[in-house]
């Protein structure tokens, strides 16, 4: 029997149409808006595509949002200076530095600017630390990671005592994601470009979240039969026959995949719509606590 298809594009219209109709709430209630402010440093396409997404996203559950966007050759103190004036505005409840920031910036001193309040983006390296410590609560888990786990639960299979195999150890994807694994008692082995092996690791996985960022890299043959597989990749894969040139694909070759896998997410339409809606509901999260007096 083929996988079940863990459809994140329905998960993700379902949650944002509870969450507009909680900013509905809240601002009958408080009589304001929840507020993102994002900071995009540079031209990257991609980038400015990413936060054209999220600003799009945050309208049409009625979030404000505001941009600042500054140059790539802006210095540290105005990447900084952006921030700390986001921090000291009442009207805006959630920050978002859009990554990577340019070569010259020193990312982690501007991550550090952001009030532990609006970091609905999980990132301050207090957070990743709290995240990463028993019995310590970050204000806020990362995005892609929250929405990764929300999948899984999806799928119904438990994660407390699994196998968990991450591919992948970047601060926003792979690190974050098996920390909130292991919080939720998996068992969980992180893996990377330079692990041996992989076929073999990816064997023993209950769970295999794939965030190396290679297209169809994991093949359906490396998977344990009835295996949970999210796929947060998003490569672009060349595609004559589409009028783009390209299409997007996921880390897992899905094709080859889809008759081992348990459960399993498309690439696009799996992740994806997931990371928006986890900010969308973190800025909101992080509105209702400052709107009742929680710093
Ligand atoms: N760039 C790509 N993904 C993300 C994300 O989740 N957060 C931030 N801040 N930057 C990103």
């Amino acid at each position: 029997m083929p996988a079940k298809i863990i459809d994140g594009r329905a998960v993700a219209k379902r949650i944002r149409g509870e969450i507009g109709a909680e900013v509905d709430d809240f601002r009958k209630a408080t009589g304001s808006r929840p507020g993102l402010g994002v900071v995009l440093v540079g031209d990257d396409p991609a980038s400015a595509m990413y936060v054209r997404m999220k600003r799009r996203a945050c309208e049409r559950v009625g979030i404000r949002s505001e941009a600042r966007i500054l140059p790539a050759a802006a210095t540290q103190q105005a990447v900084e200076d952006a921030v700390r004036g986001f921090n000291e505005d009442p009207a805006i409840h959630g920050i978002l530095a859009q990554l990577p920031l340019p070569d010259h910036i020193d990312e982690e001193a501007v991550l550090s600017q952001i009030s532990l309040a609006k970091d609905v983006d999980g990132i301050h390296p207090v957070n990743i630390g709290r995240l990463g410590m028993r019995g310590r609560e970050p204000s806020f888990t990362p995005a892609t990671p929250t929405g990764v786990m929300i999948l899984i639960d999806e799928s119904g299979v438990p994660i407390e005592g699994a196998r968990a195999v991450v591919i992948g150890r970047s601060n926003i994807v792979g690190l974050p994601v098996a920390l909130m694994l292991t919080n939720a008692n998996a068992t969980v082995t992180i893996c990377h470009s330079r692990s041996r092996d992989l076929p073999t690791l990816v064997q023993g996985a209950d769970i295999l979240v794939a965030a190396v960022g290679r297209a169809e890299f994991v093949k359906g043959d490396w998977l344990k039969a009835g295996a949970v597989v999210i796929d947060v990749g998003s490569n672009s894969a060349p595609d004559a026959s589409s009028d783009k040139g390209y299409r997007y694909v996921g880390d897992v070759d899905f094709e080859s995949a889809l008759p081992v896998a348990g459960h399993i997410t498309k690439v696009p339409g799996g992740v994806g719509p997931m990371t928006i809606t986890m900010l969308l509901a973190n800025t909101l999260t992080a509105a209702r606590r400052i709107a009742a007096g929680c710093k």
